[in-house]
């Protein structure tokens, strides 16, 4: 496995052979079973694999998230090793936004909401880095989990809109015993916090049910699990969502499609998670 820096290098490696596919996956590191199953996919289906472990000032919108971030390049590198990994970029800010660095790259009304509303800017920082991370790599295919339902909408949008050359391969959400979704922020719970973040699956899955009965009605489904939420004493919602799966548009209905999704703060953790119906 090759670990570099300089995006010199990962360009000298990309294309020493041409004719290989080469699968993409992002991440910010401090990696977990839900990033490595989609190395595990990228392994599959690539000749070779390339992983970024990049944690991006551009899209904290607060510094001491940015700051409060995890970190452990050490554990993360073994981790790429036994999975096989290729190539591995470990750039600084410094070579990913250089000192007169001034171009963004925005996609407009998808990311004004839910998450893009709660943390603006957020999605601009996401689609520019992926846009410079597509330019070095050159990738085939790239890999993003569906935990992060409306980067995966978003980055989608840009794919498309920008007519970049790389297929999107959305990875299912991976999920503790409990139906905890992975994230690199679990680590934050206190064990109280930890049981009670269960609140989230368990919002989804009893809204999950309740269309599975029947239930069209978005607002009735909403305040389903706002309940669930409610009943969780450390749990605060910062929004719960019941929207169309592309424009992310909130439903009075549900029809035949939609995206369930929530932000939740559990003792002050902010955790997301998501359910495409059906
Ligand atoms: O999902 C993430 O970890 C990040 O948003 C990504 C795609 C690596 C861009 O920094």
């Amino acid at each position: 496995m090759k670990v570099f820096t300089q995006i010199s290098e990962i360009r000298a490696e990309r294309w020493q052979n041409a004719s290989l596919s080469w699968g993409l996956v992002p991440t910010m590191g401090y990696l977990h079973q839900g990033h490595l199953s989609l190395v595990q996919q990228a392994r599959a289906e690539n000749d070779r694999v390339g992983v970024s472990i990049f944690v991006n000032p551009t899209q904290f919108n607060d510094a001491k998230d940015l700051e409060g971030y995890p970190r452990n390049l050490e554990r993360d590198l073994e981790l790429l090793e036994i999975e096989g990994v290729d190539l591995v970029w470990t750039p600084t800010s410094e070579i990913v936004y250089p000192p007169l660095f001034q171009t963004y790259v925005e996609v407009e009304q998808i990311t004004r909401l839910l998450e893009g509303a709660a943390r603006p800017g957020h999605f601009r920082g996401v689609t520019t880095v992926v846009s410079k991370l597509f330019n070095v790599f050159q990738p085939h295919r790239a890999y993003f989990g569906q935990k992060d339902a409306q980067q995966v909408v978003v980055i989608k949008r840009m794919v498309e809109d920008l007519n970049f050359n790389t297929d999107i391969v959305v990875g299912a959400i991976q999920r503790e015993a409990d139906g905890l979704a992975l994230s690199s922020r679990n680590v934050k719970l206190s064990p109280e916090a930890r049981q009670q973040a269960t609140c989230l699956y368990r919002a989804l899955t009893q809204a999950q049910a309740a269309y599975e009965q029947g239930e069209r009605d978005a607002d009735k489904l909403r305040r389903m699990m706002l309940d669930v939420i409610g009943q969780a004493s450390l749990a605060q919602e910062d929004y719960v969502s019941i929207a169309h799966p592309e424009t992310l548009a909130e439903l009075d209905t549900v029809e035949d499609r939609a995206l369930f999704s929530m932000a939740v703060f559990v003792d002050g953790v902010r955790l997301i998670d998501n359910m495409l119906i059906p």
